[in-house]
């Protein structure tokens, strides 16, 4: 054992390390430890209650159970929803691997709902459409409205029939660098207090979103980035992350997810009026548009004067037209949750709702391998070695400017699946590692007994409360230069706040004041890259919806940003192209056009 000044370090060793245990982070582990490499995972949460298990309507891969379908109109729908930005290589890779990827999750023992000829069942979603455009596709394959739970219990189980070893309700503080390569990942277990260095030829994040930057989420409250701000601190930039999606059908006043299947299964909008206005604003998709047009469109109801409620502030979502026996049998999940949160029974009322932030399509740059993209002016496509993100920590980009729902799981499986693959032929199992430098690990104590010390006057929940509230009004489905100068400015006066923080607890226990300063770090970082990335980005592509530049502008801005930040809070921004050339020559790429629903 160790020592650094106030703490004992205890060390390990392992071929690689995965960080997260949600659907990418697990089906990585296991699929790296049974590839025969010594893997470890390291989660904050105990593994089934990672964010996945809140995932509902499904995830999307072009069966055809249910209809013709075919993975070149998944290709068009991801690349058309992603309002090409995303990377045509990396989503040819991911609708392709779609189909046995829904195969092998069948296989592991995902109980999909069945249609009557016992058929994996599959829903009609948001921008899913046959023969790029014409029809409606029902690609997303459903277990109820409880698809993330199935899945993530799954892999779960997958994961412990190889040998990875779980480090539960272990908080990784800060990766170890040297010489800008990955060697490792320090943390902390919450339960016993001791600290931990684990050495590693490959490091894979797969810490999930940080939609806790937001005062109102779907999210859980453990999804605070920790990843992307790791890999921030390590001197490495984040990409696209102004892109933010706000799900349609969050619960007015608690945010809790209605899922898109329940408009999948013939559930519509109304205003005060009683109005399906969805009709005005997408003719031929209507209640099924994608989400950042669904998003918009209840916005701009809600503006003029028609939202719903005394203060007009919320929009009716109906399904008491539906069968009760579909409602039963296809939406168990969400008729529980309208009872509970918003004191509504489904079969009866409508549901309030709201747009609510649900998902970031940026986050840490990778290849469709999973390697971590770093950037140099000679090579916008190179790789940080020792270095891998998956899932929605990372960009890969397959979502791009905004993500068709269904889409997110599917890429949990596939990238979590593609970096085991890659890992296995990086890593050699028990190749020897070579000796750490001798203060690695040393910034991150630093950093964490700083904050575990911090003796200021200003509470963490009252800086977290401020910094939602001004990424809520500043950085949210509408904005504009002068609203986010507004956002940048005061993100810059509450990045000065961090230094009068108060820490009243400083055991090393279940410390969960300082568990929620760390996080609070973590999402400082990210939201000051989020609100500089918007205000940059001067025109509007998918979820980034500009009313000082209402246009798509594809001659300027059809780039990914890369954003870095330094200790100050300042944020520096670069651009690397899209790829808008597939992976095979079994598909065209497919040009910009303007897009509709
Ligand atoms: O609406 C939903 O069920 C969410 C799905 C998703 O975000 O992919």
């Amino acid at each position: 054992m160790a020592t650094n000044g106030a703490y004992e370090i205890i060390d390990h060793d392992y071929d690689v390390i995965v960080v997260g245990a949600g659907g990418a982070g697990l089906r990585a582990t296991f699929g790296m430890a049974n590839q025969g490499l010594k893997t470890a995972c390291i989660s904050k949460v105990f593994p089934t209650r990672s964010h996945t298990v809140a995932a509902q309507g499904g995830i999307s891969a072009a069966l055809g159970n249910m209809g013709e379908d075919d993975w070149r109109w998944h290709m068009y729908d991801t690349v058309k929803g992603s309002d090409w930005l995303g990377d045509q290589d990396a989503i040819e890779y991911m609708v392709r691997e779609a189909i046995p990827a829904i195969i092998e999750l069948e296989h592991q023992g995902v109980p999909f709902s069945r249609t009557e000829a016992g058929k994996i069942y599959q829903r009609p979603f948001g921008g899913m459409t046959t023969n790029y455009g014409e029809g409606t596709a029902q690609r997303t394959c459903a277990a109820a409205d409880r698809t993330g739970h199935a899945i993530l219990h799954t892999l779960y189980q997958q994961s412990l029939r190889y040998n990875a070893e779980f480090f539960i309700e272990y908080f990784a503080l800060d990766l170890i660098m040297e010489d800008g390569k990955c060697r490792g990942v320090m943390a902390w277990n919450l339960a016993d207090g001791t600290m931990h260095r684990f050495r590693g030829h490959l490091v894979c994040m797969a810490t999930g979103g940080y939609g806790r930057a937001y005062f109102s989420a779907t999210s859980a409250h453990t999804c605070t980035g920790d990843g992307n701000a790791m890999v921030a601190r390590a001197g490495l930039p984040l990409e696209d992350m102004e892109f933010v999606q706000f799900h349609p059908t969050g619960i007015y006043g608690a945010g809790a997810l209605i899922t898109e299947g329940s408009r999948g299964e013939g559930g519509y909008l109304t205003n005060s009026e009683g109005e399906r206005f969805m009709e005005r604003y997408a003719p031929s998709a209507k209640d099924l548009a994608s989400r950042d047009v669904v998003s918009r469109s209840m916005t701009i109801e809600m503006r003029e004067g028609r939202g719903v409620g005394a203060e007009k502030d919320h929009i009716h979502l109906h399904l008491e037209h539906l069968d009760p026996a579909v409602l039963a049998q296809r939406l168990p999940g969400i008729s529980e949750t309208a009872r509970i949160f918003a004191g509504v029974d489904v079969t009866k009322e409508p549901i309030p709702v709201l747009p609510t932030c649900h998902y970031n399509m940026g986050g840490i740059p990778t290849t469709y391998k999973g390697e971590v993209r770093t950037w140099t002016a000679d090579d916008p496509e190179a790789v940080t070695p020792g270095l891998m993100a998956i899932g929605e920590s990372a960009s890969v980009s397959v979502h791009g400017a905004n993500r068709l729902g269904s889409n997110s799981l599917l890429d949990l499986v596939v990238f979590g699946r593609a970096a085991a693959l890659r890992a296995a032929e990086l890593v050699t199992p028990g190749a020897p590692h070579e000796p750490l430098k001798a203060d690695a690990g040393d910034d991150a104590l630093a950093r964490f007994d700083k904050l575990r010390h911090s003796s200021g006057g200003t509470p963490t929940a009252k800086l977290r409360d401020a910094m939602q509230r001004t990424m809520q009004n500043n950085c949210a489905v509408f904005r504009t230069g002068e609203v986010l100068q507004e956002g940048v400015d005061k993100l810059d006066e509450l990045w000065g706040a961090r230094d009068d923080l108060s820490v009243s607890d400083r055991s090393l226990i279940w410390n969960s004041d300082l568990v929620e300063t760390l996080e609070l770090e973590n999402l400082m970082i990210q939201s000051a890259i989020t609100m500089n990335g918007a205000k940059a980005r001067e025109e509007s592509r998918g979820a980034h919806a500009r009313e000082d530049f209402p246009d798509r502008n594809d001659d300027e801005w059809m780039k990914h940003t890369l954003a870095w930040v330094d200790e100050k809070g300042k944020v520096d921004l670069k651009y690397r192209p899209v790829h808008l050339q597939p992976l095979s020559n079994e598909v065209e790429s497919f040009p910009p056009k303007v897009r509709s629903y």
